[in-house]
């Protein structure tokens, strides 16, 4: 029976030239746009870091459909958030930019993953707890239940050292590399353990309304930044940003969440520290930073949108990008899934 080990792969992918640490991420397209908070928590860390590692990048539409999706919407923002990763940099020269739900092993490596985990394990993932609240339990499906030991098989096939994302997804990187080690312990050493890798300074932006939570798709209303809305349109947001009691701009989250928000985005979109930009505003009043900030997310958001609507419109590149990254992915994920199985015990099908 033949199995290509995990010291074949490094073999094989040394000898390509290709054995630069790997990172991989992925984001739900259960939105018409990515927003602020998914471009600067993660989406931003993806282009940088194509340069010195081997990305793989999707589209989580598997995830998506644990709770109910509307499947010629869903089709249509699968492909959405493909042109909107492509348009921000994300270079499928470099990175294998694929949709989930073309690579089966993802589900494959699920089951088996899910033998290993706790009742218990699954029940505490805070985000289970927060999308299961409105309808009670008993209302949630099973695929939301177990939806964190999906993202575990994600990461795990393609054995990347970092994965980046945004603050809300530390814990399910814990379940990840707890099932790694079960697994690796129960068996033999087959997964690597991968880091998060999430920037302090963006791990979590908030809606510009109710600036106690973090921006998000489900939220959305007033106080979500939309990287496909019209521009003016962003721009009202920020000016109508809420701010906090007293006029003075400094950054201390926890007496003014709403102006240390603004800032944040400000320095991450500006590559200026806080430190300027308390000392330029100083005695200027909310006013004069909103209107700023207002003019540099259009100064970002508008090419963005530009290129974007641009990758739409010649959808046949598009799935052929999808397609050439779903080869490179199925790769890596077919070579894992096949030592798993065969560590777990299953025959091998005949050749
Ligand atoms: P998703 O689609 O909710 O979000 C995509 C990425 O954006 C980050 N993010 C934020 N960062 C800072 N501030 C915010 N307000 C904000 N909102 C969202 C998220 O942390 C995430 O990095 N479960 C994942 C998708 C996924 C995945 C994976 C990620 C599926 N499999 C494997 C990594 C590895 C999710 O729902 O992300």
């Amino acid at each position: 029976m033949s199995t290509t080990t995990e010291l074949e792969v490094a073999v094989q992918e040394a000898a390509s030239g290709i054995a630069k640490p790997r990172i991989l991420s992925g984001i739900q397209p259960t939105a018409d746009s990515f927003h602020l908070g998914n471009y600067l928590g993660a989406l931003r860390q993806w282009v940088d870091l194509q340069e010195d590692y081997q990305p793989f990048f999707f589209v989580a539409d598997m995830h998506a459909i644990t709770v109910e999706q509307d499947p010629k919407l869903l089709r249509q923002r699968s492909l959405v958030a493909a042109a909107q990763l492509l348009a921000m940099g994300v270079d499928p020269a470099r990175s294998a930019v694929f949709v989930q739900s073309h690579i089966p092993a993802h589900a494959q490596l699920c089951w088996v993953l899910q033998g290993l985990t706790g009742f218990g394990e699954a029940r505490r993932m805070t985000q289970f707890k927060d999308k299961s609240a409105k309808g009670g339990e008993g209302a949630a499906s099973v695929g939301l239940f177990t939806y964190p030991v999906l993202q575990a098989a994600d990461i795990l096939l393609y054995r990347p050292h970092f994965v980046p994302v945004g603050e809300d997804q530390r814990q399910h990187l814990e379940l990840t590399r707890d099932l790694a080690q079960r697994f690796n312990h129960r068996y033999k050493k087959t997964f690597r353990l991968p880091e998060p890798y999430i920037l302090r300074a963006t791990s979590k932006i908030y809606d510009l309304q109710l600036v106690e939570k973090q921006m998000s798709k489900s939220l959305g209303g007033n106080g979500c930044v939309w990287l496909l809305d019209e521009p003016a349109a962003s721009a009202k947001r920020i000016r109508s940003a809420v701010t906090d009691s007293g006029s003075e701009i400094r950054f201390d989250p926890e007496e003014k969440p709403g102006i240390s928000n603004l800032l944040s985005i400000y320095s991450a979109l500006s590559a200026r520290s806080i430190a300027s930009l308390e000392e330029q505003y100083a005695g200027q009043g909310y006013g004069a930073l909103k209107s700023d900030l207002a003019d540099v997310v259009v100064d970002v958001v508008t090419p963005l949108r530009d290129r974007t609507l641009e990758l739409l419109d010649d959808q046949a590149h598009l799935t052929d990008v999808l397609k050439r990254g779903a080869e490179q992915a199925s790769d890596v994920a077919e070579a894992t899934l096949r030592d798993v199985y065969q560590r777990v015990g299953f025959v091998a099908p005949a050749q």
